[in-house]
């Protein structure tokens, strides 16, 4: 069982989701998202927003964003990512945004938020039920 976040954390996480949906690139589907991955150390939070592409393929989730920048600069393990989208409704991860995560944080904390400070929390490998991992292979 997954520890339990603070408040404060959880705040934190929700505030610099926020923040980082200032700088989606949505154009096409006009739905902006942002997400905060904080690092197992408790301290380095990576923020994240999505970039859609006129090849619409290419476009990028804020969730992946936010993993990418995360383990390009040496972080392997997760505690919590926080994703924001467009309106008060709950977002919840693409399949494939949780496929990603799941590579290194089965257990991580995912604060689905709406655009009105609304949340839920849902543990990644509730999300992903019996994902694929390292050890499938
Ligand atoms: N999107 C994300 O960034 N994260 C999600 O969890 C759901 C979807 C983006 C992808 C695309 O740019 C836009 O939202 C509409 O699907």
């Amino acid at each position: 069982m997954a520890e339990e976040l603070e408040q404060s954390l959880i705040n934190q996480l929700v505030e610099i989701a926020l923040d980082a949906r200032e700088n989606s690139y949505a154009p096409y589907s006009n739905y902006r998202v942002g997400s905060a991955l904080l690092c197992d150390d408790g301290i380095n939070i990576y923020p994240g927003c999505n970039i859609e592409n006129a090849s619409y393929p290419c476009g990028l989730c804020a969730e992946r964003v936010a993993l990418a920048k995360a383990v390009s600069d040496g972080h392997r393990k997760f505690r919590a990512i926080a994703i924001v989208g467009s309106n008060e409704e709950i977002c919840t991860p693409c399949g494939l945004c949780r496929q990603a995560l799941f590579e290194f944080a089965p257990d991580l904390t995912v604060i689905c938020c709406g655009s009105k400070g609304n949340y839920e929390i849902h543990r990644l490998n509730e999300l992903l039920a019996a994902g694929f991992g390292s050890s499938s292979l």
